[in-house]
């Protein structure tokens, strides 16, 4: 791969400014607005009835505010937040570990649960339901099952791929919320907000400028933040314009659009590779390199929001806007037998 690949600088989390922006309560999260007022609703209600709340699944390609919205639920409980990820947890033991430190109240957040191996996910379904946990002590002919009580704590899921959850797990979450790409509009409040924190000087249009080349994405709109103010600082007055962080932008290769190099390459090959299409997920994922199921749940629903590509029956097929936005006409759809 020797294109630079924009979207791995960009959407890497950076922990320490993370942490640093990072909203902590409902009110300085914004956007999303159906699913915080759910989940607020969730949390209120459990408090009055002096109950955990329901184990929360979230969902939704990356930086997004998954991490951030378990972090803020935890607190708006009152309780300990306990971190782990699907691919950390190894053993059943690992699990029966976490488990078992839990206290009355207590959220155990799984991050990327979808990578939770099988035979692991089956000791959380009882653990889940009924608060649990079977363990096998010894083995061989010694083998025994033993039932331990758990204090009732709260499961929070996170994944980026909610299609690749088998049934009895996703069934399990009482509360499911989808997150979805931000709108500029939001995106530019969010970059207001964080420019207050590390003291930077910007104005609307530059916030704006910002959000529009984002990818509706708080992580992304957060680190382009950063990058703009180097800018600024370096060859300007520190202070972020709309000129200001165009002309940064164009530096950092950061399209006018906010598409990112495997987004192009996902349109360049359905409009090259297929005609525009209809071409099936898995010979487009063949042709970019990439897994059909990270195309399906990552990439694709942006372009689709964007109006770039379409899901059809016979596949995925773009769009006009797609032959604009990457500057090349429609070739006649003669003989494309030899192609498919
Ligand atoms: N609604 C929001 N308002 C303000 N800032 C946000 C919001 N959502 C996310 N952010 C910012 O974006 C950063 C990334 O969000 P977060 O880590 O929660 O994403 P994620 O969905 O967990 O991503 P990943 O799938 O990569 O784990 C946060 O540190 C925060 O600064
Ligand atoms: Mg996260």
């Amino acid at each position: 791969m020797s294109e630079r690949m924009v979207s791995d600088v960009l959407t890497k989390p950076d922990t320490a400014l993370e942490a640093a922006l990072r909203p902590a309560a409902f009110a300085e999260f914004t956007g999303q607005a159906l699913s915080r007022e759910r989940l607020e609703i969730a949390v209120e209600a459990a408090r009055r009835r002096g109950e955990p709340i329901d184990h929360v699944l979230l969902s939704g390609p990356p930086g997004l505010g998954k991490t951030t919205l378990a972090n803020i639920l935890a607190k708006a409980m009152g309780a300990n937040l306990r971190a782990t990820s699907g691919p950390t947890i190894e053993k059943a033991g690992d699990l029966a570990g976490l488990l078992t430190n839990l206290e009355e109240g207590d959220v155990l957040f799984i991050d990327e649960i979808h990578r939770l191996q099988k035979t692991i996910e089956e000791y959380l379904y009882p653990a889940m339901e009924d608060f649990k946990l079977d363990i096998i002590i010894d083995q061989g002919p010694n083998a025994r099952s033993v039932r331990l009580n758990l204090p009732r704590f709260t499961l929070i899921g996170a994944t980026t791929r909610a299609g690749l959850l088998s049934a009895p797990l996703l069934t399990r979450f009482g509360i499911r919320e989808r997150l979805d790409y931000y709108p500029a509009a939001q995106l530019q409040k969010i970059i207001q907000r964080a420019a207050g924190l590390i003291k930077v000087s910007l104005d609307e249009h530059g916030a704006l400028e910002i959000a529009r080349r984002s990818r509706g994405t708080p992580r992304i709109a957060n680190n382009l933040l950063r990058r703009v103010r180097d800018y600024a600082e370096v060859r300007g007055d520190g202070r972020i314009t709309r000129e200001l962080a165009d002309k940064a932008l164009a530096i950092l290769e950061i399209d006018q659009h906010g598409l990112d190099e495997m987004d192009k390459r996902i349109l360049q090959a359905v409009i090259t590779k297929f005609h525009g299409g209809p071409v099936g997920l898995n010979s487009l994922a063949v042709v970019v390199g990439e897994e059909a199921d990270t195309l399906e749940e990552v990439y694709e629903p942006y372009l689709i929001m964007e109006g770039y590509l379409h899901r059809t029956a016979q596949g995925r097929v773009v769009t006009e806007l797609a032959y604009k936005r990457l500057g090349v006409t429609a070739t006649p759809r003669g003989d494309q037998s030899s192609l498919l």
